[in-house]
């Protein structure tokens, strides 16, 4: 698997702070994770191929660039949903998939309860967009359900990873980047990220 990217600028630390601070109403939460989601889409599409435009401006002719090939966007619900507007943003002429993963809070595994992809996915940049790389249960069973879909050229999208998630997506998907705002210390004995910011998904949502 290609190094971590982790994107390290001081707007994102800024975000990362709003939505680390237990006292971070929902609202702001939310707002914070559209802004730093904005950060890493841009990082992830770093290296996207463009091709050449003709174009005029008010003054001459000139060339400009447009994306080669669509990007599709799949957030993973629920916690993924609010990257899903931001992300949109950054790659307006993106599809936009989804997949809905639930994790049991007992073994921790991931069950897929939504797929809506794509018939093909083959040839595609396709950016899986997830706050929490936790386990990294949810992120692997997500990009099964795309390599299904033919896709080939996948990259996951976080705003915070846990060292355990990165290590078993290597091991299961090793052609995958990971793209996130910050590398956590470690995952403790249920499944969240320490330091962490809690459950992504409650925070933005309300816990269920
Ligand atoms: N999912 C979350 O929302 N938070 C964690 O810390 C781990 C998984």
């Amino acid at each position: 698997m290609p190094e971590p990217r982790i994107v390290r600028h001081p707007l994102v630390d800024v975000r990362l702070t709003t939505l680390r601070d237990e006292t971070t109403d929902r609202a702001s939460f939310r707002a914070a994770v559209r802004e730093l989601t904005a950060m890493v889409v841009y990082e992830a599409m770093r290296h996207a191929p463009t091709r050449p435009v003709e174009l005029r401006t008010p003054v001459t002719t000139t060339t400009g660039a447009e994306l080669a090939t669509p990007t599709v966007l799949v957030p993973v619900l629920r916690a993924g949903l609010g990257m899903a507007e931001a992300a949109h943003a950054q790659v307006p002429g993106a599809i936009m998939g989804f997949v809905g993963m639930a994790r049991d809070e007992e073994t921790l595994q991931p069950t897929t309860y939504l797929a809506s992809l794509p018939a093909s996915l083959a040839g595609r940049p396709v950016l899986v967009l997830d706050p929490m790389l936790a386990t990294g249960g949810s992120m692997a069973g997500t990009i099964d359900l795309l390599v299904e879909h033919g896709a080939d050229d996948v990259t996951a999208v976080c705003l915070v990873a846990a060292p355990e998630g990165i290590a078993r997506l290597a091991q299961a998907h090793p052609g995958v980047g990971v793209v996130a705002a910050a590398v956590d210390e470690r995952l403790n004995e249920h499944g969240y990220i320490v330091p962490g910011l809690g459950d992504a998904g409650d925070r933005q949502f309300g816990a269920m």
